[in-house]
């Protein structure tokens, strides 16, 4: 028995009670249930109580909160406390199984990854049928480590067990309704049915656990062989997909106890894997990011039960679906009665297109669309919690808009800017209310794009901020918050990342070799398909305007060909390539590669063969160095928050961990020898190539980017 001293730092995460002959444990909701070294005593010490208990005929595991349990902690991941005694798969199952009455897992939140696996080996699990349950290793680079991949097919099937673990998506519990995997489903009062579950149970001296099942599956030698050829192809994979092939066919071939050794050494192996520590990383950061230096944590954020959304443009339309998607009601204004009617039209397209996808049910669809308004008057907005302007780039319109929400919007009402480039702290000042102003940078398509910049201006209020994270997290975005400057975080990045791009082909590779050699890196996109998406036009104005601003600017002079031409991108069908209506694919644009063979020879450029190692260094690079600046000036909290932002918004590999976690792996004395490496090149603006003074002092002080800020 474990003396008073021991059991005091455990009751904070476990609650434990009686009912009657029933011990009920409650795992108290703490950090989502994740099993901290701390949970797992206190579970040990609880479970091994009622064994000891002779008054104790059965034992219901239940949670608070709305995670059942989340699954390993990740913090500890890497440290030596996750394989700290008392062990999942050695101590608490050791336990279990030595146990003559039943634990009963009682599942009505997320159990996820060793939270799924803590479940399937207690004796029997109960469910309602919204609780989610999955095992997402594969995403973080990992296998299941505590029975995952030896559990499931004894409880579903091989074949549904393997759709599961190399998929890494979470289900609902109802789709594994009258699978051995569940005993019953629950109801509206899920404590109250286990224990009238529990109470008739009759008394075994053995109760039943799933390693005693069979896996039963008629062939799996040559169902895995070709799940196994399938996963190899799949670009997508993960450090941890073939490891938990191996660990299926382990399960269907193999007795239960090697199988289960054989598991816990194929993950201790990807967990090992340098490849797979950015997977973690990455998953880490995300969560990171909503912690907000110098937030106070304890401001609660405003009420927020209407949104209000300006401009039915390209991102208003997108931004009204998002809010209608989770429920939120939305009012959609625009000056222009037929913009309107063209974004509901849109806006009913995509919920459409949902229903005929199987994504949502007619029924979801009509109230999701019936939750989008429309209107062109402002006092039809004035009532609501938040407004999100989304017209035009223009700073004299979106003041003209500003000075009117400023007199018509309610006390309180939180005043948003989806501008792109626009200084936040001049909209905020054209009203008498700056603290109530913020940016929400949304990402197009803004019902699709996980990632939200949030932008916090010199007068923005915490409260604000507060509520603009909340909003980010009901609308189950990634939000990172940015300071104020052209660009933000993203695009302020991605302007040099263009631009080194743009370089690399005056020099003499072609826009198929640099998008070629980033996407076999990783990148979902190489930067000439992104612009020939994002339009040209774009990047033009963006170019024009810094052309204005620093006329000794160097920009690359390639982009003005394809202005000249008229070559927008997809949109006009030529661009950087041609895009060939119904084309999957883009194809060379011939008339540019003429026209850039004569733009060579005009400036005196022999073209040379480029590398896809340098074309890829140098992209990712011109990431570090303007991320390095962000960081300095504060406009980023930390490297993390930067990696994040590329994670969920401009499709960089997750396989990597982000452009500041690829220099920091690679080490910033390599990171700043390729740099002066590439000024040394002397094509387009070697200046740029100065490393930043904050790459250079961390790396004189042997520190790396996550380093920094770290402490603050
Ligand atoms: P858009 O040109 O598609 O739509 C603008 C809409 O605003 C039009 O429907 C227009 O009728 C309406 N409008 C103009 N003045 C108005 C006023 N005074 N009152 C009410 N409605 C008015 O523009 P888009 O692409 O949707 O961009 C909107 C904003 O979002 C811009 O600030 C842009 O920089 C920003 N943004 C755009 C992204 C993109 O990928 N297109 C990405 C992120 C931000």
């Amino acid at each position: 028995m474990p003396d008073d001293a021991e059991r005091a730092t455990t009751v904070e995460v476990l609650r434990v009670e009686r009912k009657g002959a029933i011990s009920v444990l409650t795992m108290t909701g703490a950090n989502m249930n994740a099993l901290s070294r701390r949970l797992r005593a206190a579970l040990f010490d609880a479970m091994a109580d009622a064994a000891d208990d002779p008054t104790v005929h059965a034992v219901l595991l239940a949670a608070d909160g709305p995670a059942w349990c989340a699954g390993a902690d990740l913090k500890e991941m890497d440290s030596p406390e996750s394989e700290a005694d008392p062990s999942l798969q050695e101590a608490i199952f050791g336990l279990i199984r030595s146990m003559d009455k039943p634990i009963i897992a009682v599942i009505a939140g997320a159990a996820l990854g060793g939270g799924f696996e803590l479940a399937l080996g207690c004796h029997h699990r109960l469910a309602t049928r919204n609780a989610r349950i999955g095992l997402p290793e594969v995403t973080l680079g990992l296998l299941p480590g505590a029975g995952g991949t030896q559990h499931l097919p004894r409880a579903i099937g091989l074949e549904a067990a393997a759709n599961a673990i190399l998929s890494g998506r979470t289900d609902r519990a109802a789709a594994f309704e009258g699978t051995a995997l569940f005993d019953a489903m629950l109801g509206d009062n899920p404590l109250a049915e286990a224990l009238a579950f529990a109470e008739t149970l009759p008394r075994a001296a053995q109760p039943p656990l799933l390693r005693d099942r069979p896996v039963g599956h008629p062939n799996p030698e040559a169902y895995l062989k070709a799940v196994r050829m399938a996963v190899e192809g799949n670009p997508r994979r993960t450090s941890g997909h073939l490891p938990a092939v191996d660990c299926l066919l382990a399960a269907a071939t193999k007795p239960y106890e090697q199988g289960m050794a054989f598991e816990y050494a194929a993950f201790r192996a990807a967990r090992a894997d340098r490849a797979s520590e950015p997977f973690r990383y990455a998953f880490l950061a995300e969560r990171r990011a909503a912690q907000v230096p110098g937030l106070d944590p304890a401001v609660k954020p405003r009420p927020l039960d209407s949104v209000a959304v300006i401009g039915a443009g390209v991102m208003g339309r997108g931004i009204a679906l998002a809010c209608a998607q989770v429920g939120l009601p939305v009012i959609l204004m625009d000056q222009a009665e037929d913009a309107l009617s063209r974004a509901m039209a849109a806006i009913a397209k995509t919920i459409g297109d949902g229903v005929a996808r199987g994504r949502t049910t007619e029924a979801e669809a009509a109230r999701t669309l019936s939750l989008v308004a429309t209107a062109t008057d402002p006092d039809a907005i004035a009532g609501c919690d938040l407004v999100i302007e989304a017209v035009v780039e223009t700073m004299a319109v979106k003041q003209a808009v500003f000075q009117a929400l400023d007199r018509t919007m309610k006390p309180g009402a939180i005043l948003a800017t989806n501008t792109s480039t626009l200084d936040i702290d001049r909209i905020a000042a054209f009203t008498s209310r700056p603290a109530d102003v913020v940016g929400l940078h949304f990402f197009n398509p803004a019902n699709v794009m996980r990632l939200l910049e949030v932008v916090r201006g010199k007068a923005t209020a915490d409260s604000v901020l507060a509520t603009a994270l909340a909003f980010g997290k009901r609308l189950r975005k990634v939000s990172v918050v940015a300071g104020v400057c052209d660009g933000f975080i993203g695009n302020r990045m991605v302007e040099q990342y263009l631009r080194q791009a743009q370089f690399l082909v005056e020099e003499g590779a072609s826009p198929t070799e640099v998008d070629g050699a980033l996407e076999r890196w990783g990148m979902a996109m190489g930067p000439f398909r992104m612009m020939d998406l994002a339009g040209n036009d774009v990047n033009d104005a963006i170019r024009q305007r810094r052309r204005a601003e620093k006329p000794d600017a160097i920009l690359a002079d390639i982009p003005d060909i394809l202005t000249a031409n008229g070559w927008l991108g997809q949109k006009s069908g030529t661009g950087w390539y041609s895009h060939p209506p119904g084309a999957r694919r883009p194809v060379e644009n011939a008339e540019l590669t003429a026209a850039l063979a004569q733009w060579r020879a005009e400036n005196g450029i022999v073209p040379r063969r480029i590398k896809a190692e340098e074309i890829v260094d140098r992209c990712i690079l011109a990431l570090v160095n303007e991320g390095a600046a962000l960081l300095a000036e504060g406009i980023a909290s930390r490297a993390s928050d930067i990696d994040v932002v590329y994670l969920t918004g401009y499709g960089f590999p997750s396989a990597k961990g982000g452009p500041m976690h690829v220099a920091d792996r690679l080490g910033l004395r390599p990171v700043l020898r390729r740099m002066r490496a590439f000024a040394a090149i002397g094509h387009g603006d070697p200046g740029f190539w100065t490393p930043h003074p904050l790459l250079t002092r961390l790396a004189a002080d042997l520190k790396s980017l996550s380093e920094h800020g770290a402490s603050e």
